[in-house]
């Protein structure tokens, strides 16, 4: 395996999923229960708050609960035994952090952190957020919304992004189907950019077409197995 400097890696909910995080497009996932357009688009908030505070409020109680699984702890270790490595998740639970990694984008939000529409200030939050919740900035009532983006919204950094996707030499994609763009797009990027690519899936997603290598499995085998490679080839360089 050759050995290589700047790693990008896109995580989604499969990296999660056993943490017992749920999956979303699984056949038990979130969309298999909810109606994305009711929870996660600013018109489902806008028709019924209360019911989209419900929704994240039991995201939020339970992302509360779990814990990061081997594949969270592998690229954590990754991390601080290669130095050139960048994560975006897609996820909004804490599992990454709570796991150790700190080179870490949050494309979609935190399911932990609330932002005020009114001031824009963001808090950590692991309560309950409700109509009647008051931003502790700027103290209106009924501006709270989940830090989550929505089905319409951009994703944040995207721009900081686009750029280590540029100077990137390995990209990783880990626990996504590769159906919400620009997520799904970030693959073609890297191999634009010339890097290597690498799907660790629990089976092909919708762009494994475009990756040169693959391996399918359940992240906690496939993930640390795949890091040891890089870190030996690292290693031995
Ligand atoms: N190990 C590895 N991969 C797994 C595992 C596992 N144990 N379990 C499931 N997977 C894979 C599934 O095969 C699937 O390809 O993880 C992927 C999960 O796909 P989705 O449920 O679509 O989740 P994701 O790709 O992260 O969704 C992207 O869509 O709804 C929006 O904002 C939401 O960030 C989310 C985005």
């Amino acid at each position: 395996m050759a050995s290589y400097d700047r790693i990008v890696i896109l995580t989604g909910a499969g990296l999660s999923a056993e943490s017992g995080v749920s999956t979303f497009r699984d056949p038990n996932g979130i969309w298999a229960k909810y109606d994305w357009r009711d929870v996660a688009t600013p018109e489902g908030f806008a028709k019924n708050p209360q019911a989209v505070h419900e929704f994240y409020n039991m995201r939020r109680r339970s992302h509360a609960e779990v814990k990061p699984n081997a594949a969270h702890l592998a690229l954590a270790h990754l991390e601080a035994n290669h130095g050139g490595v960048t994560i975006i998740t897609q996820n909004v639970d804490a599992l990454h952090e709570a796991a150790g990694s700190t080179s870490l984008i949050h494309m979609h939000g935190q399911a932990l952190q609330a932002l005020c529409a009114k001031c824009q200030h963001r808090h950590p939050w692991r309560d309950d957020l409700s109509i009647e919740t008051a931003c502790p900035s700027c103290k209106v009532v009924g501006a709270m919304r989940p830090d989550v983006v929505w089905f319409g919204e951009i994703p944040y950094h995207m721009e900081r992004i686009s750029g280590v996707l540029r100077n990137c030499d390995l990209f990783i994609s880990i626990g996504t189907s590769g159906n919400v763009y620009p997520a799904a797009g970030f693959v073609a990027e890297a191999r634009a950019s010339g890097a290597h690519t690498v799907e660790l899936n629990l089976e092909p997603s919708e762009g494994a077409s475009l990756f040169q290598e693959a391996i399918y499995g359940p992240a906690t085998q496939v993930v640390p197995a795949y890091v040891e490679k890089i870190l030996s080839a690292h290693n031995n360089y």
